[in-house]
């Protein structure tokens, strides 16, 4: 009577730990989809931006409302079409006007987490 207690409560320790590791891979594969901005990417590509699209784009949270060439990156980040992997994309290409620079892979990330976190849902 008592093993059969005992089992019992360890199988449903088991159980917990099984769910629990679950739930936090779950939350990892989230995490990995990029449905989560991390604060610190967005933070890199603002100052990315800064640096280095500044002499052409308007950089900052507010749109200038103004339907120039080339666009702010509000106006580019609320554009229905705009998605993460649309940017990725278009940061690997060239940019017909833009001066030769260089956006590496992790660069990239954080200038396209900055760019999207500027949409407004
Ligand atoms: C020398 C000027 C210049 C610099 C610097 C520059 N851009 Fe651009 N960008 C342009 C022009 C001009 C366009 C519009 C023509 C085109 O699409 O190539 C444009 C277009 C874009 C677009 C597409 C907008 C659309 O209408 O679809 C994105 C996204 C973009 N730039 C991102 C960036 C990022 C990110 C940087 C910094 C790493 C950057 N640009 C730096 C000139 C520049």
């Amino acid at each position: 009577m008592s093993m059969l207690n005992h089992s019992a409560v360890w199988r449903r320790g088991l159980l917990v730990a099984i769910i629990v590791l679950a739930a936090l891979f779950l939350l990892r594969l989230h995490r990995a989809d990029g449905a989560e901005q991390p604060t610190e990417s967005i933070a890199a590509g603002h100052r990315l931006a800064e640096a280095w699209c500044k002499e052409c784009h308007v950089i900052g949270t507010i749109a200038t409302g103004a339907k120039k060439v080339p666009p702010d990156f509000v106006a580019v980040a609320n554009r229905h079409s705009t998605t993460a992997l649309w940017l990725k994309v278009f940061l690997k290409t060239s940019h017909p006007k833009m001066p030769n620079i260089i956006v590496g892979p992790s660069e990239a990330d954080d200038l396209v987490n900055y760019i999207m976190s500027l949409k407004r849902d």
